[in-house]
C-alpha cells in the first residue's frame, strides 16, 4: 500500500505547553487510521496542523500528501487537496437548513446567483449517501446530535474528499448512531477514501481501524497494524497512560458515612408539555464519602432529574421531598441550592456553564461573588486565594485568558473548579452533581463507561467536606 499522508517530525507548542514533540504519522491510501491517547495527548493539535488550522510556519516538521511536501496557509489549502476535517465541536449553524449548512462555503451558482434547485438536489443526494432521509430544508436545530454529525459528513462529501478526519465523532452519540456512523466510514473505505478517526471508545476503534496510533504527551508511543496483529485493548491502554493496568484508577479508600442527601418521590413535569411526567417518583440517596452514578439511556431523564434538584433549574410542577444531613430542605431556587451546599456541573458547559467572553478568573468566581467582594467591590487578593490550588492545566492558563480561547479539556475543568472555589471560600462542599456528558470524551482508559467511572473517582476529594 502507498502512503497518502506522511507527517514527519512534527512539533508544536503553545506559549510554554509543548503539545507535539517530533511526531511521525503515516496514513495509507484507503485506510481507516485511528488516533488514540489520553485527554491533552495532542490528537486534535496534530489534526489542526494537518488541516492548516495551524498554518505552515506555526509548527516544525513537514507534511507530505500525495507524494509532495505541502505548506498549507489555511484550511482552504488542505480542503483543495481533499483533506476534510470534522472538528471535535460541530460547526453547523443551528438556525440554517441542512442544505444551507452544507453549501455555505461553496454554493453552486448561476450568473452570480445561488442556484437553489441544484443546492436542494445535491443535498438530497448527499443525505442519501450518509443514510439520512430528512428534507434538505429541515433546520439543523431540529436534528439530534447523531444526525447533525451525519450532516457534517454530508458536508465533507460535498467537497472532493480524499482524507476525512473525524475528531471524536461518536463522543455524544448513542450506540445506534455511533454504529451508523462507523458503517459510513467502512463504506467510504470501500470507495477508496482514507479516514483518520480520533476516539476514546476502544471497542469501536477495534471494530473499524486498519491501524491504531497511540499518542502520549505529544509523542507517538505505539502503532498497531490491526490486520497483522490482534488488537489488545490492554496494550493500547498501557501505551496511553504509561502505567500498569493494575493501577488504572487511583486506590479507593472510601469511608462511607451517614446519609447526606436524600430524595423521595421526586416528580417533574415537562416545562412546555405540562402533562408529560418526565421524572416519575424517583427515590435517591447519597451517603457521606460516596460517589453515586446515575445510569440510563439518552432521554431517560438523568439531566432533567439533576437539574430539577438543583434549585428547580428545569421542569414544572415539581414535587417530592429532599433532605440534607437529615434535615428536610426546600431547594426552591438555584440560589437556595447553592446556599445549601449543592454544586452543579452542567452537561453543556459552553451553553449553560460558562460565559465564553469572560476570563477564567471571572468564570470561576462568578457563583461566589459575595465571598470575594468587600463592600460590593471585588477583592483581587481574595479572588486569588480562591483560585490557588489544584488543576495543573488551569494553573498554566493565564487568569485573564477568555474561556473561549481554551482547549476543550481545560474549559471543561473550569466548571468543577468554580464549584470548588465557591465552597472552598465558605469552607464546605456537600454534594456535587456532575453531569456525565460534561465528561464528553474523557477517559480513564477503555470504553466510555469505564471512562466515566474514572472521572467520578477523580472527583472523590471534591465530594468530601473540607
Ligand atoms: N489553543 C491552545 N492554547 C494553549 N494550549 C493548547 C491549545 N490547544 C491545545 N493546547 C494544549 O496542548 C495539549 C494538547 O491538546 P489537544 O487538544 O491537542 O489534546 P487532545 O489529545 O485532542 O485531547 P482531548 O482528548 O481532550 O481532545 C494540551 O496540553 C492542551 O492543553
Ligand atoms: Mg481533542
Amino acid at each position: 500500500m502507498t502512503a497518502i499522508l506522511e507527517m514527519r517530525g512534527v512539533s508544536k507548542s503553545f506559549s510554554g505547553v509543548q503539545a507535539l514533540r517530533d511526531v511521525n504519522f503515516t496514513v495509507e491510501a484507503g485506510q481507516i487510521h485511528a488516533l488514540v491517547g489520553e485527554n491533552g495527548a495532542g490528537k486534535s493539535t496534530l489534526m489542526k496542523v494537518l488541516s492548516g488550522v495551524y498554518p505552515h510556519g506555526d509548527y516544525e516538521g513537514s507534511i507530505i500528501f500525495d507524494g509532495e511536501e505541502r505548506r498549507f496557509r489555511d484550511v482552504n489549502d488542505s480542503e483543495a487537496l481533499g483533506i476534510i476535517i470534522i472538528h471535535q465541536e460541530l460547526a453547523l449553524i443551528p438556525l440554517m437548513s441542512i442544505a444551507e449548512n452544507i453549501f455555505l462555503s461553496h454554493p453552486p451558482s448561476r450568473l452570480g446567483v445561488i442556484d437553489r434547485d441544484t443546492v436542494y438536489r445535491r443535498t438530497q443526494e448527499l443525505l442519501a449517501q450518509v443514510g439520512l432521509t430528512e428534507m434538505p430544508d429541515t433546520l439543523v436545530t431540529d436534528l439530534g446530535v447523531g444526525k447533525q454529525q451525519l450532516v457534517e459528513i454530508a458536508k465533507a462529501l460535498s467537497k472532493r474528499v480524499r482524507l476525512l478526519i473525524l475528531d471524536e465523532p461518536t463522543a455524544s452519540l448513542n450506540e445506534n448512531d455511533s454504529a451508523a456512523l462507523l458503517d459510513r466510514l467502512l463504506a467510504f473505505r470501500a470507495q477508496g477514501i482514507a479516514s483518520i478517526l480520533i476516539s476514546h471508545k476502544l471497542s469501536e476503534v477495534a471494530r473499524v481501524a486498519d491501524r491504531i496510533t497511540v499518542l502520549r504527551d505529544g509523542r507517538t508511543v505505539d502503532s498497531i497494524d490491526c490486520r497483522a496483529e490482534p488488537v489488545e485493548e490492554d496494550r493500547i491502554i498501557r501505551s496511553m497512560v504509561n502505567r500498569d493496568l493494575a493501577h488504572r484508577f487511583p486506590q479507593r479508600a472510601a469511608t462511607i458515612g451517614a446519609s447526606v442527601f436524600a430524595v423521595q418521590d421526586w416528580t417533574v413535569h415537562h416545562p412546555l408539555h405540562r402533562d408529560r411526567r418526565v421524572i416519575k417518583g424517583v427515590d435517591f440517596e447519597v451517603r457521606r464519602g460516596e460517589v453515586v452514578g446515575i445510569a440510563g439511556l439518552m432521554g431517560a431523564g438523568r439531566t432533567e432529574f439533576a437539574m430539577s434538584l438543583f434549585g428547580r433549574a428545569w421542569g414544572d410542577r415539581i414535587s417530592g421531598r429532599v433532605w440534607l444531613d437529615g434535615r428536610e430542605v426546600n431547594l426552591s431556587s438555584v440560589a437556595a441550592a447553592i446556599g445549601a451546599g449543592l454544586a452543579y456541573v452542567t452537561e453543556d458547559r459552553k451553553q449553560l456553564g460558562l460565559i465564553l467572553d469572560a476570563d477564567v478568573r471571572k468564570n470561576i468566581t462568578l457563583a461566589s461573588l459575595g465571598r470575594v467582594a468587600r463592600q460590593g467591590v471585588i477583592d483581587a487578593d481574595q479572588v486569588l486565594r480562591c483560585l490557588s490550588g489544584d488543576r495543573p492545566a488551569l494553573r498554566r492558563q493565564p487568569a485573564e485568558g477568555g474561556a473561549v480561547e481554551m482547549a476543550d479539556d481545560r474549559s471543561e475543568s473550569i466548571i468543577p473548579r468554580r464549584a470548588y472555589a465557591r465552597h472552598r471560600c465558605r469552607g464546605k462542599i456537600r454534594n456535587l452533581l456532575y453531569n456525565q456528558r460534561a465528561c464528553r470524551g474523557r477517559q480513564g482508559g477503555g470504553d466510555d463507561l469505564v471512562g466515566n467511572a474514572g472521572t467520578a473517582r477523580g472527583l472523590r476529594p471534591h465530594l468530601r467536606d473540607e
